[in-house]
């Protein structure tokens, strides 16, 4: 039987938890406040960090909203960071990506304070991330290894095949693979041989960011299978990187999308929260 991993039910179990841990701070008059930043109205960011804002409320984490016109220059965007950094109120700062084109992502990234990257795209964060010091992990790729933790999935010595090389996803992500102790190979839109070397992964990750690319022939009977991809098909219909039905019948567990990964992220989004007020300890 294959099992579905319910991003949903094990995101709400960890919200559950952090929320007790803000009470328990509140408690000791620790209060958590999160920054979150949208340049434009972009409508994709404005449902993320809806959605972001949403979770803060219910866990009990204080959020503060800017939202800038599409025209703010770079400038006023990285005077508003460097005064949030400089606020001892504010735990965490978060920037909606993509920005718009006249401002350099990057620089601004870099620009909040390591300390306060709950996003974890700070070159410190990367780099301490890479080397096994504690700091900040990128959310996406860090609630995947708490989904396939808490669904019973032993990563330890299991081949692992990430498809997707980005700096927020398959990048961080092969380096939690390791951490966890996983063989980790990581293909991307140059690989040879796509096919088989998925068909080596024990644990498939996949990241490519096209619509159902990933069908059975991609996948070992018995694999695990994560999909982190989110479109919308020709009826409008959401759909992740990997062709669920057709791979379905082959593995011996799969993340349905929606309902997967994307709950995940959020909630993980809350956890660097939550873990903010040791980092800056
Ligand atoms: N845009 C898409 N995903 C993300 C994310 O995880 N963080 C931010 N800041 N922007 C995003």
């Amino acid at each position: 039987m294959t099992q579905i991993i319910d991003g949903k039910q094990i995101s709400k179990e960890l919200k559950d938890e952090l929320k007790e841990k803000v009470t328990a701070y509140r408690a000791q008059g620790i209060e958590i406040t999160l920054a979150v930043i949208q340049v434009g109205n972009d409508k994709a960011s404005s449902v993320y960090v809806g959605n972001k804002k949403k979770a803060c409320e219910y866990i009990g984490i204080h959020s503060l909203s800017y939202e800038l016109e599409e025209h703010t220059t770079e400038d006023e965007l990285l005077d508003l960071i460097r005064r949030l950094n400089g606020d001892d109120k504010v735990n965490g700062i978060l920037v909606q990506l993509p920005l718009p084109k006249h401002i350099n992502e990057d620089k601004v990234i870099e620009t909040i304070d390591a300390k306060k990257d709950v996003d974890g795209f700070h070159p410190m964060s990367v780099g301490a991330l890479s080397i096994g010091k504690k700091g900040f992990i990128s959310c996406t790729p860090y609630g995947i290894i708490e989904l396939l933790k808490r669904s019973g999935t032993d990563i330890e010595g299991k081949e692992c095949v990430v498809i997707g090389r980005s700096n927020i996803v398959g990048k961080p992500m092969s380096m939690l693979l390791l951490r966890e102790n996983a063989t980790v190979t990581v293909a991307h839109s140059h690989t040879k041989n796509l096919k088989e070397v998925a068909k080596r992964a024990d644990i498939l990750i996949v990241a490519v960011g096209k619509p159902l690319f990933i069908n059975h022939e991609y996948v070992k009977e018995g694999a695990i299978v994560i999909d982190v991809g989110i479109h919308r098909d020709e009826n409008n219909k959401l759909c992740g990187d990997v062709d669920y039905e057709d791979v379905f019948p082959h593995v011996s567990a799969i993340t349905p999308v929606p309902g997967g990964v994307g709950p995940m992220t959020i909630a993980m989004l809350m956890k660097n929260c939550v873990n903010a007020v040791e980092i800056q300890k």
